[in-house]
């Protein structure tokens, strides 16, 4: 059993890292580090950047993102735009000696990494952000890379974070450095379970859920809906909570686990956090509310 819950705005330990508050940026926000001092100003408890991938990236072609606002949910295929890593690194560099919260570096493959090949990536990414990182996300779930979700099979899974995780502990010498492995929403309940506990006996510190889902709900109204790419925002929630419930279930207490996928008020923040969540994140409700939700969510 987990023990009472601290209230989402206030100051905890977790992993060894010190958050102010547990309402974060989800990834994919600030890809390329350039606006996590903004985003800590309007007083988030930490920022996820990224996706990043070892070569910069244009991503696909545009259009590539749509406003569902009926739904207030959106539509993306961006594709991994990325500076690529050493530009990433060298805007975290100028920033972390200001940040004053926690910032987790999301990374991923380049499109045309054969997914086979896909591990040379992540531990490029991981040796080369890992000194400016203070959690490391193993993306497995966006849906606009193709062949990248078939890396949450549990094999796959496994061997990718046990050879990262062998390097992290190489490179980091006893630095808490988390590794957290990003799970879809689109994965049937057995598969997800299958994976999770395979990722956390490969030594996977603990896991973020939910990336955006391929399905469609019949709730949507937006003329939008059909656009192909991965759905975010208040439609995703019930499928994010319940994911999150479900990956407690599985990996017990220990993991850290980051709840993510409609939150749209404090309520949904209990909610996440009642299914299992110790940190929560928001993208898409951002998109739409702007600042007022970060004093909402963390006041
Ligand atoms: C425009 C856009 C870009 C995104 N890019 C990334 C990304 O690069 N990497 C990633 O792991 N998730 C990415 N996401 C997914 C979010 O991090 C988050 O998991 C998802 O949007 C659900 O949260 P929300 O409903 O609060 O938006 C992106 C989401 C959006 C809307």
């Amino acid at each position: 059993m987990r023990g009472r819950r601290e209230p989402s705005q206030a100051f905890c330990e977790l992993h060894g890292l010190a958050f102010p508050n547990r309402i974060g940026v989800a990834a994919g926000l600030d890809k390329n580090a350039v606006a996590v001092g903004g985003l800590a100003r309007l007083g988030f408890g930490f920022v996820e950047v990224g996706t990043v991938t070892p070569r910069p990236q244009s991503g696909n072609p545009r259009p590539r993102l749509f406003r569902l606002t009926e739904d207030r949910a959106l539509i993306n295929r961006l594709g991994f735009n990325s500076l690529g890593m050493h530009g990433v690194a060298a805007n975290l560099a100028r920033l972390r000696r200001h940040a004053r919260i926690p910032i987790g570096v999301n990374i991923g493959k380049n499109r045309d990494t054969p997914t086979q090949e896909a591990h040379r990536d992540y531990l490029a990414c991981l040796a080369a952000l890992h000194e400016l990182a203070d959690y490391v996300t193993i993306n497995l779930s966006s849906p606009n890379t193709p062949g990248l979700r078939d890396l949450q099979a549990p094999a796959s899974a496994a061997a990718l974070v046990s050879s990262l995780v062998t390097e992290r502990d190489r490179l980091t010498r006893g630095r808490p450095l988390p590794l957290l492995v990003k799970v879809a929403p689109d994965l049937a309940p057995e598969d997800l379970e299958a994976t999770a506990i395979a990722a956390r006996d490969a030594g996977a510190d603990g896991f973020v859920a939910v990336n955006t889902t391929l399905s469609r709900p019949p709730s949507l109204r937006s003329g939008h809906a059909s656009q192909s790419g991965g759905l975010s925002g208040r439609p995703l929630f019930t499928l994010a909570v319940e994911t999150v419930r479900r990956l407690r279930e599985a990996v017990g207490a220990e993991p850290l686990l980051i709840g993510v996928g409609g939150v749209a008020d404090a309520s949904a923040v209990e909610a996440m956090r009642a299914a299992g969540a110790d940190l929560v994140q928001v993208y898409t409700e951002l998109v739409y509310r702007g600042p007022r939700l970060v004093r909402e969510l963390t006041s």
